[in-house]
This record gives C-alpha cells, sequence and structure tokens, in this order.
C-alpha cells in the first residue's frame, strides 16, 4: 500500500517538473542575416540543463542580461571570451567546444 502511494506520490511531482524544465528552452534568434549566410541555424539554448548546474548569478546579470532578445551576442564576442565564451564556459573543458556549431545552432535538428 504505501509503496503505490509513493509510486503515485512520485509521479504526481516529478511529470509535471519533467514538463516544466522541458519548456525552457529559448531560442535566440536575432541575427538572421548574417546567421544565415554561415549556414547555421537559430540558436535554442537549454536554459533548463544551465539552472540545474549553475546559479543563477554565475550568468545573471553580469554575463546575460536576464531578458529575451536583451543580448546582442555575435560570435566574434564569443570567441573573445565573452557570453557563451565566456571564462570556464563553452571554451574550456568544461563544455563542448565553439566549433561545435550544430550544438548551439541547432533548431530543426533535433
Ligand atoms: C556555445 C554555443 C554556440 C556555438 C558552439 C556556436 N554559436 Fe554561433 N551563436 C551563438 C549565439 C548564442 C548566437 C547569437 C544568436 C542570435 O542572436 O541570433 C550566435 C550567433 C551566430 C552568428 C550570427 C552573429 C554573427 O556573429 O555574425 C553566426 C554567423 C554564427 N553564430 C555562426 C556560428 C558558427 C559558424 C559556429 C561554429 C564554428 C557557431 N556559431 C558556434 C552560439 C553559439
Ligand atoms: C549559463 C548561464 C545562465 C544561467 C546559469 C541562468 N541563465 Fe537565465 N538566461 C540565460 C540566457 C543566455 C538567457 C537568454 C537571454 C536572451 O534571450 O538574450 C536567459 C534568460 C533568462 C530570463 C529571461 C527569459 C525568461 O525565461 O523569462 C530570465 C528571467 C532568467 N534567465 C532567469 C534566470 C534564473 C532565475 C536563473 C537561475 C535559476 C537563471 N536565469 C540561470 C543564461 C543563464
Amino acid at each position: 500500500m504505501v509503496r503505490y502511494l509513493l509510486t503515485g506520490l512520485f509521479i504526481l511531482l516529478t511529470v509535471p517538473t519533467m514538463a516544466l524544465s522541458d519548456v525552457d528552452l529559448i531560442t535566440i534568434d536575432s541575427k538572421g542575416g548574417s546567421r544565415e549566410k554561415a549556414g547555421v541555424s537559430p540558436v535554442v539554448f537549454p536554459h533548463n540543463i544551465h539552472k540545474k548546474a549553475y546559479k543563477c548569478a554565475a550568468c545573471h546579470p553580469k554575463i546575460f542580461k536576464a531578458e529575451l532578445g536583451a543580448n546582442n551576442i555575435t560570435m566574434k564576442q564569443n570567441m573573445n571570451k565573452m557570453f557563451c565564451g565566456s571564462p570556464g564556459c563553452h571554451n574550456s573543458p568544461k563544455a563542448f567546444p565553439l566549433f561545435h556549431c550544430n550544438k548551439c545552432h541547432s533548431k530543426g535538428k533535433k
């Protein structure tokens, strides 16, 4: 009996959380022109995964303004250790490197 109750509780608690973390995928797409020229898709940023791994203050407000579309991100800046390429981020052994274009420019790819 307790087992069924616990299983029920488990499902009740995990299903909505999973659904919530799934939707926290932010499409960053303000650079249509130059992005299309380079032949890459819009960026899908998994906020959910990053929120689980880091504190909010690791990114906000120093690296990214916490507002949709408020960060004017270019690859030049990423490569100059800003935004996604900030120290300890996608230019370090902690995360996949910047030349894995399609891992970030992934809209419509997975
Ligand atoms: C760690 C994530 C990440 C990786 C890896 C990445 N990008 Fe980007 N890229 C971004 C983000 C975020 C933007 C900003 C998107 C926007 O605002 O439209 C961006 C923007 C761009 C733009 C448009 C802005 C500009 O700089 O002209 C181009 C072109 C681009 N990326 C090409 C590439 C190419 C080519 C690669 C692989 C060599 C790559 N990116 C790898 C995250 C990434
Ligand atoms: C790894 C860096 C990173 C971490 C950690 C992070 N964020 Fe974000 N956050 C971003 C990026 C990138 C965006 C998209 C900004 C854009 O569109 O230019 C964003 C967007 C947002 C937004 C605006 C979009 C929305 O969903 O309303 C809010 C609010 C926000 N973050 C709050 C938080 C909070 C609260 C935490 C901690 C629980 C957090 N962030 C952790 C990088 C991060």
